[in-house]
């Protein structure tokens, strides 16, 4: 059995490694699902045992629809963590939710495809009986984890946005004006690429799990300039500036 990790963080486009993380040791677990996007570090943060993955490779050379989301969360699992929690990025869609705010999601509407989703795709194969295979999922987030992700944030004094709903899309490319518009319609607040399947991966695999979403732009047509065009670098710049709270709050929770 290995040593427990008080928290596994999944970083996502532009955070591909935890600052402030030392004694930092790599492991590189190939689960029953494959391998997963890198190597998992783990290290330690304030005191604590933490465990860090890159969900798109240290390089980013995985899109969103080419992460292997079940060996990621089996890799932290087999290494001792029952916590994670998932950094997207992400672009906002309604007011509350502009660039440069951390928010802290508590519903989401899956409108990816083709993703490989479940941990139930053969026969019974041990990993605890059909009687599971429908996990309840009407509340995706673990209450637990995501109100200590709030708590810590406060703590920290970093302002964050709590509630709202994520909007998980296929990708790599954005989306048109037409489909924001559907989703908001919808309901959705964020929309990014990664947080299903690995939410409801991490609910069939028995983890807590939360999403601390970092908006890096309006979502198409959702800003106050409805032409404007969103660059990877605009993106990039606004991760890194809405990133700089992150240890203190990593440090709180
Ligand atoms: N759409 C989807 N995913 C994203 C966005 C976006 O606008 N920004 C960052 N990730």
């Amino acid at each position: 059995m290995s040593e427990s990790i008080a928290l596994a963080v999944i970083g996502g486009t532009g955070l591909y490694q935890l600052a402030g993380l030392a004694d930092v040791e790599s492991h590189q677990p190939v689960t029953r699902y494959g391998a997963p996007s890198g190597p998992v570090r783990i290290g330690r943060l304030d005191g604590h045992r933490v465990a860090f993955l890159a969900r798109h490779g240290e390089g980013h050379s995985l899109p969103p629809h080419r992460v292997n989301y079940r060996a990621n969360l089996a890799a932290l699992k087999a290494l001792g963590a029952q916590r994670v929690l998932a950094l997207n990025t992400v672009g906002g869609i309604t007011e509350r939710f502009g660039p440069g705010v951390l928010g802290c999601p508590d519903q989401l509407i899956d409108y990816t495809w083709g993703r490989v989703s479940t941990v139930w795709d053969g026969e019974a194969d041990g990993a605890g009986g059909n009687e599971v295979l429908h996990v309840d999922f009407g509340e995706p987030y673990t209450r637990t984890l995501r109100n200590a992700v709030i708590a810590a944030a406060a703590e920290a004094g970093i302002a964050m946005a709590a509630g709202g709903c994520y909007g998980a899309t296929q990708g790599p490319r954005l989306e048109t004006r037409a489909e924001i518009a559907r989703m908001r319609r919808d309901g959705c607040d964020l929309v990014g690429m990664t947080g299903m399947p690995e939410a409801g991966l991490a609910r069939e695999m028995g983890l807590d799990y939360a999403c601390l979403a970092i908006v890096a732009n309006w979502a198409a047509g959702a800003g106050p300039d409805p032409d404007e065009v969103i660059t990877l670098q605009d993106v990039l710049d606004n991760v890194a500036a809405a990133s700089s709270g992150l240890p203190a709050l990593l440090g709180a929770l």
